[in-house]
């Protein structure tokens, strides 16, 4: 039995939805940067005008009421707040303005705003004084972290510092495939620990500054974690995995629960400089964890001693559009293993869906049920994890709308609700139908 205060709801990210990038006041991203640097995102398209939500504010609100969401995650687009990455007097209050709308208009509709501080859109002029790289953006972090709670606190008592700190680093830094587009190994443990730190300095900060919260103001941080396996029995591979795990799940998760990174992690990136009181900072108690699961991690020993991720061909199972394996199961492996070896106090599943090639039937209806197939099987790992003592409070379906996807610009839809760009109209799929059914308790015996 899944306990009754357990939230049910649907994510989504300012720039993969809100298009109006140069409005209302808003500086440049690094995600404007990089999507108009040619070759950069598969369609050639970015975030203008994507579902823009900006303008629909309160007819997508109005929808998240219809399908009965209880919850809703969305992130503050840190350029709509300093459009020159500083604070002060030139602070955008349009944007403070715009969010506390936004904000306004769920709590009218009974639905509790969860904000994430950052899903990685950058004020481009932070970028440009060496963005993540730079020990200065750490402080930067906390000051905006400041402004929005502050403005906020009275209102919004669910934060999330980080979306994904691994993607920032590691795509953005190491691969390129993500803004800012650098590929520079070296820097991976950098950027990972400067994010780590701005977590770790903004958590007090938005604790002082939510208010009328009874029982106080929960702040927590979203990883994208996923159960590493080795390809085979093989020690190689074995050894392949210890590391994979090391560099995607236990970077982030032993400096937040046990205030040290793991030593296999230091000694791939030695010339990480840490000083005093860091790892304290970074360490302070979180009041609940952000999961962010889609698939599995299969790893073989690659050259040069590198982890390379692949597939068991011969266990078939079914992949959606980005090509991802459908593999339930891991999300209950994975939420077994954070009680057993972190034991955080609460868990959020704060993303979790799938992106099939989604299109409008002759009668105007989208069925798509390999989303609902996705949905319903990870739900019922949920609810065995929950039956076998983990402390998950909630689930957010990645996404509310279908949006754009990062590099995959507009090629990938995961809503449950299906957006038609030429014209803005929004259509609820089937998987919006059976979430809705489930949150009203007449699915899966919930
Ligand atoms: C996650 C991101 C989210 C979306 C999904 C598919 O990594 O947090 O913005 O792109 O993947």
């Amino acid at each position: 039995m899944t306990p009754t205060d357990f939230l049910w709801g649907a994510a989504a990210s300012a720039y993969q939805i809100e298009g109006a990038t140069r409005e209302g006041g808003r500086g440049e991203s690094v995600w404007d940067r990089f999507a108009a640097t040619p070759g950069k995102i598969v369609d050639g398209s970015s975030g203008e005008p994507a579902d823009d939500h900006y303008h629909r504010v309160r007819e997508d609100v109005a929808l998240m009421r219809e399908l009965g969401l209880q919850s809703y995650r969305f992130s503050i687009a840190w350029p709509r707040i300093q459009p020159e990455g500083r604070g002060g007097a030139s602070t955008n209050k349009g944007g403070l303005d715009f969010y506390e709308r936004l904000v306004d208009l769920l709590l009218e509709h009974d639905i509790r705003p969860f904000v994430t501080l950052y899903h990685w859109d950058l004020p481009q002029a932070l970028q440009e004084r060496g963005g993540w790289v730079n020990r200065d953006t750490v402080e930067r972090f906390a000051e905006y972290a400041d402004t929005v709670s502050y403005r906020l606190g009275d209102r919004v008592h669910d934060w999330i510092t980080h979306n994904e700190p691994w993607v920032v680093a590691y795509l953005g830094h190491v691969t390129g495939q993500h803004a800012p587009g650098l590929t520079r190994p070296d820097l991976y443990l950098r950027v990972a620990h400067h994010l780590l730190l701005s977590h770790g300095r903004a958590v007090p900060v938005i604790r002082s500054n939510v208010r009328g919260a009874s029982g106080g103001g929960k702040v927590g941080i979203t990883l994208n974690l996923s159960p590493v396996e080795p390809l085979s029995g093989h020690d190689e591979d074995e050894r392949a995995a210890v590391i994979q795990d090391g560099l995607l799940n236990r970077v982030f998760l032993d400096p937040l629960f046990k205030g040290a990174y793991p030593a296999d992690v230091l000694e791939r990136q030695p010339e990480l400089e840490i000083e005093t009181g860091e790892l304290d900072t970074i360490a302070v108690p979180l009041d609940f964890l952000g999961v962010n699961y889609y698939n599995r991690t299969i790893v073989t020993m690659g050259p040069n001693d590198q982890p390379r991720t692949t597939t068991r061909p011969e266990e078939n199972y079914e992949r959606t559009a980005m090509g991802w394996e459908v593999y339930p199961r891991g999300l209950y492996d994975l939420l077994a293993r954070l009680k057993r070896d972190y034991d955080p106090p609460a868990i959020y599943i704060t993303e979790n869906g799938a992106a099939f090639d989604d299109t409008v039937g002759p009668d105007g209806a989208v069925r798509d049920p390999r989303r609902v197939a996705y949905l319903e099987g990870h739900v019922e790992q949920v609810v065995r994890a929950v039956a076998d003592g983990v402390p998950v409070k909630g689930y957010f379906a990645w996404s509310l709308l279908d949006n754009w996807e990062w590099a995959e610009g507009y090629t990938k839809r995961f809503g449950i609700v299906y957006v038609d760009y030429a014209t803005q109209t929004r259509i609820v799929k089937d998987s919006g139908r059976w979430y809705q059914r489930l949150i009203a308790g007449e699915g899966m015996g919930l």
